[in-house]
């Protein structure tokens, strides 16, 4: 499956999600996560994200690999969201920062 990673922390573009075939994006407070259970790796999601955060499981960020688990935990507490909305308010601010994942608010 694809992942969502740090760099969607405090950003959440969602562009991600209208091209989702099977709406398998869940999305929390400042952050969205894949289901790794319902991703069907049609590889749409990876070129729409302004914040270049989608990665396949194989290809995730070196020292990003906890993500692979935490999109896994997370969809299953977060519901799906499948409509673009506004980026957070200081998207622009805080696309790439580094090690965001202490602003994860969950
Ligand atoms: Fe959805 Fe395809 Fe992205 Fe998987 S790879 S999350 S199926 S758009
Ligand atoms: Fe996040 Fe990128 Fe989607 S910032 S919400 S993964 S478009």
């Amino acid at each position: 499956p694809f992942v969502v990673t740090d760099n969607c922390i405090k950003c959440k573009y969602t562009d991600c999600v209208e091209v989702c075939p099977v709406d398998c994006f869940h999305e929390g407070p400042n952050f969205l996560v894949i289901d790794p259970d319902e991703c069907i790796d049609c590889t749409l999601c990876e070129p729409e994200c302004p914040a270049n955060a989608i990665y396949a499981e194989d290809d995730v960020p070196a020292g990003q690999e906890g993500y692979v688990a935490l999109n896994a935990d997370l969809a299953k507490d977060w519901p799906v969201i499948t409509t673009r909305k506004d980026p957070l308010p200081d998207a622009a601010e805080w696309d790439g920062k580094p090690d965001k994942l202490p602003h994860l608010e969950r």
